[in-house]
């Protein structure tokens, strides 16, 4: 364990029961609240965005734009938000996926993705892989080619890294802790 894995897995607090029954939740709001640890976070983030040649940052609504955000700043880099459905005011593009019960819709603005583009999506937690497949589809319809995806956090149990092994065709999957 090296000793930014430390002070990651240090400031995410394990919530019992949230929100439902027998889940345990996976709370990043003591790693926000603690400049170091949040820095180190981007850090890494960042350096993968430019390991990986993107040229843009997707964050993904809600969590995905707090981590997002920084890390394109410190690349350098233009940040995309996709949101859930119905909050973008312009000509969107959208992606429907299934949860556990129901489905759900993310969204982008068109205009804000092109060929040309190389994109690294970043949210905090991977866990089925629903939500970030689906913001790779959307990517790809949008024209634009995936740099790869960053997260805070694998939820290894749930098998979403071979879920999105389509979705990725190749591009990397990098989570700076698996649990
Ligand atoms: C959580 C988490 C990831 C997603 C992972 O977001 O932040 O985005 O679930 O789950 P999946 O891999 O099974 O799709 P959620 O929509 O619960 O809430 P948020 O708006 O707080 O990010
Ligand atoms: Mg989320």
């Amino acid at each position: 364990t090296t000793d930014i894995t430390r002070l990651l897995l240090s400031r995410i607090r394990d919530v019992a029961d949230y929100p439902e029954p027998g889940v345990v939740f996976k709370d990043i709001t003591p790693l926000l609240a603690d400049p170091a640890a949040f820095t180190a976070l981007t850090d890494a983030l960042a350096e993968t965005a430019e390991r990986t040649g993107a040229t843009k940052v997707v964050g993904l609504e809600a969590r995905g734009f707090i981590l997002g955000a920084p890390v394109a700043l410190r690349a350098g880099l233009g940040f995309i938000p996709v949101r859930k459905a119905g909050k973008l005011p312009g000509a969107t593009l959208s992606q429907a996926y299934d949860l556990e019960y129901g489905s759900a819709e993310i969204e982008v603005h068109a205009e804000d993705l092109a060929a040309g583009d190389r994109v690294l999506v970043v949210d905090d937690v991977l866990a089925t892989g629903g939500t970030a497949g689906a913001s790779l589809e959307l990517i790809r319809r949008a024209g634009a080619e995936i740099a790869g995806l960053a997260v805070l956090m694998e939820l290894g149990f749930l098998g979403g890294r071979a879920r999105l092994e389509p979705a990725l065709a190749g591009a990397p999957l990098k989570a700076l802790l698996t649990v």
